[in-house]
């Protein structure tokens, strides 16, 4: 009698997956799944972790939580950003308790090990003889600074395709000089949906009526193209175009690159990168457009840049403008949680009050992003359902679309090894 053996149900279910539609319910639902992600996506990636902004001085930490694995960046006496496994090497506790600081050494909290911002055990009392301290360093993970913005990599082999784009990005991203930036607000943000939901929502302007303050200075057009879009929105296609060609005069004049590069779901590394202009006074997010800091990111000689935004798989976006730049990271929490953490960024020498007001800098991005926390609620609270079957993607939702397609080429990838 021939002996088959059970369906691993995870494989069947990304098996059945049908492609153009959104995903089946238990993506997003069950915790087996969030697991997988956990394993198969954010243990594999690069991962936005921090500007480099949020470690400014030698001694200066943030830790970054993600499932059951805690990572220490700590910037170094010579100033590189370096990032270990929270994971004390004596007998396991988590060395650093907090989200952020300074420290002169990294020292465990338990018997108080003590590591030097390289990682190498410097101390640990009371040792039998033959104790060999340098075989019990910190676990390093893999780091990488691209033009100020810190990524991460828990595999032992990351995707190597970072070192590839790296070159590529980085002439957009360079002219805002944020690796010498300073933080002037962080939000933080748990959303009540499933992580690919919050990434979802962001790689479409199709719900982009839900967001009158962006509205006011961004041209909700994104996904459409003369063909498709609708007539409700031509008047903002009409000034998209006409902006876009005086826009990109200036970025040629300036020599900053604008053309888009989009490698969605054909690299390990999903991204995507343009630089194109805003509405209004075209300056920045603010109500009326006009820029929200005086002291511009570098010696630009128009605050009217645009925006340049830059998008990474699978957790993060950013937009970079002449007078300041914002990035969000997506922290899954659970399968029905997620943390969404938005870090404004300024000139160091510019000065709060004088040069700018956080109350105004913020404003946009943080009404932004609590409609889209609402929206994110209600898609999950939908698909919780048992009515819920999944729903096709129009024009406009092709980059959800590729997210998806990614995503879903990472989780085979990974389970048929
Ligand atoms: S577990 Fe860290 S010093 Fe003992
Ligand atoms: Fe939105």
């Amino acid at each position: 009698m021939k002996v088959t053996a059970p369906a691993d149900p995870l494989i069947d279910l990304v098996a059945r997956r049908a492609p153009g539609y959104s995903l089946p319910a238990a993506f997003y639902t069950s915790a087996e799944v969030f697991d997988l992600d956990i394993k198969a996506i954010f243990g594999r990636h690069w991962l936005f972790a921090a500007a480099e902004a949020e470690l400014p001085e030698p001694g200066d930490y943030v830790t970054v939580t993600l499932g059951g694995y805690s990572v220490i960046l700590v910037r170094d006496d010579d100033h590189h950003v370096r990032a270990f496994h929270n994971v004390c090497r004596h007998r396991g506790a988590r060395v650093l308790t907090e989200d952020r600081g300074s420290v002169g050494n990294i020292v465990c909290g338990y018997h108080r090990w003590t590591y030097g911002m390289d990682g190498a055990l410097l101390h640990a009392e009371a040792q039998a003889p033959g104790f060999d301290p340098s075989c019990f360093g910190l676990r390093s993970v893999h780091v990488r600074a691209l033009a100020g913005l810190v990524f991460i990599c828990l595999a032992d082999e990351p995707p190597a395709d970072f070192d590839e784009i790296a070159p590529r990005v980085e002439p957009y991203l360079a002219p805002h000089r944020l690796a010498t930036a300073k933080v002037a607000a962080q939000v933080d943000l748990v959303e009540n949906a499933n992580w690919k939901l919050v990434l979802e929502n962001n790689r479409e302007c199709y719900h982009c009526s839900g967001h009158p303050e962006l509205s006011a200075c961004y041209f909700p057009i994104y996904g459409y193209t003369r063909e498709t879009v609708p007539p409700t929105l031509q008047p903002a296609w009409d000034r998209f175009v006409k902006a876009t060609e005086n826009a990109r005069a200036t970025y040629s004049a300036l020599r900053l690159p604008y053309e888009a590069i989009e490698e969605l779901d054909n690299r390990a590394t999903g991204f995507r990168i343009e630089r194109e202009p805003l509405d209004a006074a075209g300056e920045s997010y603010t109500l009326d457009g006009r820029a929200a800091c005086s002291r511009l990111l570098a010696d630009f000689p128009t605050p009217r840049l645009g925006r340049l935004a830059m998008h990474t798989q699978p957790n993060a976006w950013f937009h970079l403008l002449a007078d300041h730049a914002v990035t969000f990271s997506v922290i899954p929490l659970a399968p029905d949680r997620t943390l969404v953490r938005t870090t404004w960024l300024v000139h160091s020498d510019a000065v709060e009050g004088e040069d700018y007001d956080v109350e105004r800098l913020t404003k946009v991005w943080r009404a932004t992003n609590e409609q889209d926390a609402a929206l994110v609620a209600r898609a999950h609270k939908g698909i919780g359902s048992p009515a819920y079957v999944p729903g096709p993607y129009g024009p406009t939702e092709y980059q959800v679309e590729a997210f998806v397609n990614w995503y879903h080429k990472r989780l085979k990838v990974f389970l048929a090894q």
